[in-house]
């Protein structure tokens, strides 16, 4: 993450005025989530997906998403919280609550909101693999390919975008701004 995720620091500054400019608008968001779905649809043809949401940020997306997929699709929720201070990611995950179906022999989708540096994805996918899912996949809104630090492979991504913190769209900062129903960026000089 290229922002700390609280207010510290930035006291006086109403959080309203933090946003910048939209990145992503509702319709491109939207005739995005349909293009997706129809290539979940079609790749997932005769063996429906496992839909796992990993909470909180990938909610929306998840509403949207699920209902531009034409298939009897299961759907269960993760929550999970990173280990780390500040602003960095330490990729250990712990899990905050845990799946309630069992995934063995299932095709797993995971959807999630943002792939940033990649470490809190990969510790995730690698424990859900030693529940010896069919097949395991990952469905992302966003993508921030420069700030990779460990490959992880995207199967489904929404869009690529630069090294910005973004809110909106389930996104949040300091548990704000989720309900934009637009992807924005932070304005960083109001930060500082
Ligand atoms: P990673 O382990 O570095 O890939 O971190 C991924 C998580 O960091 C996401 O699931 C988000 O919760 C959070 N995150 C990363 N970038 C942003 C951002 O631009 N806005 C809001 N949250 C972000």
């Amino acid at each position: 993450m290229s922002l700390p995720r609280t207010l510290q620091g930035v006291s006086g500054v109403d959080p309203n005025e933090l946003i910048a400019e939209t990145l992503i608008s509702e319709v491109a968001i939207r005739e995005r989530i349909a293009v997706i779905g129809g290539e979940i649809a079609r790749d997932y043809a005769g063996r429906p997906p496992l839909i796992v949401c990993v909470l909180k940020g990938a909610f929306v997306f998840l509403a949207d998403l699920v209902r531009a997929i034409d298939l009897p699709v299961s759907v269960d929720f993760m929550a999970i919280s990173s280990y780390g201070s500040g602003t960095q990611t330490s990729g250990i995950v712990r899990i905050v609550k845990d799946l309630d179906i069992t995934i063995e022999g299932r095709d797993v989708l995971v959807v999630e909101d943002i792939v940033d540096s990649g470490l809190t994805l990969s510790y995730l996918v690698k424990s859900l693999q030693a529940r010896r899912p069919r097949s395991i996949e990952i469905c992302t809104l966003l993508t921030k390919p420069d700030r990779r630090e460990v490959e992880i492979p995207l199967r489904y991504v929404g869009f690529e975008i630069p090294n910005r913190f973004v809110i909106g769209y389930g996104l949040d900062f300091d548990e704000r701004f989720r309900n934009l129903p637009y992807i924005a960026v932070v304005d960083e000089s109001k930060l500082t």
